[in-house]
């Protein structure tokens, strides 16, 4: 944990390296549920792009760790907001992508952790109006809480407990996404980045 970060976290729930082996069990699973296929990965802003990072390390770099061959894919972003502080909005923005784009591709979101399913629950029926040939979830992180709407992803990678997770791209008012474990967050850390992260 770095110094500016160490009264911040309760707890270091999920390890960099834990999440770095099961970032490539996952790349394993998803290569052989699409052998044929092209996937198109999009990663939703900003919490998923650190898992999105690596996992496209993981596909790209597959014939160098297994035997077997990489498959191809392609890749796009989209944004999506529903969080302020530690509690969903229930209203999801969406920006930064042309959907058109996404006609006739194997969609694969990936995404950073589904807690209550808000956003999977906006974006799944809102993309499939634009006609992807399919349309599938990777979720680094489940969340076990009753505030769950029911959604599950495709292809999960760890499932948490009901607490305000943040690192590895995960964040509180936008702090924390640079920190390389997943971890839960402090009383202290709620209080000190309430307002956000100061600009200098
Ligand atoms: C977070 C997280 C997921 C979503 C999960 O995004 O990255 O996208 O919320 O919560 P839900 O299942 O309750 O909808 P956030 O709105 O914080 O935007 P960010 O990715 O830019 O941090
Ligand atoms: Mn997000
Ligand atoms: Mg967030």
């Amino acid at each position: 944990i770095p110094n500016h970060y160490q009264d911040c976290v309760s707890t270091v729930l999920i390890s960099h390296g834990m999440i770095m082996d099961r970032v490539q069990k996952l790349a394993a699973d998803i290569r052989a549920a699409y052998t044929g296929k092209t996937i198109h990965l999009l990663c939703v802003l900003k919490g998923g792009s650190a898992f999105f990072q690596d996992l496209q390390v993981c596909l790209r770099n597959f014939h160098q760790f297994s035997k077997q061959e990489s498959i191809p894919f392609t890749f796009d972003f989209i944004r999506a907001k529903s969080y302020a502080g530690t509690e969903s909005t229930g209203t999801v923005k969406v920006s930064g992508c042309d959907l058109e784009k996404l006609k006739g591709k194997h969609v694969l979101l990936v995404e950073d952790i589904v807690d209550t399913g808000t956003t999977m629950s906006y974006l799944i029926p809102l993309l499939a109006t634009y006609n992807p040939a399919s349309l599938k979830v990777t979720s680094l992180l489940e969340k076990r809480t009753p505030r769950s709407c029911g959604f599950k992803a495709d292809f999960v990678g760890f499932s948490v407990p009901d607490e305000f997770v943040i690192g590895y791209c995960l964040d509180y008012n936008d702090a924390f996404r640079d920190m390389q474990h997943i971890c839960v967050i402090s009383k202290t850390g709620i209080e000190k980045y309430k307002d956000g992260v100061p600009d200098s």
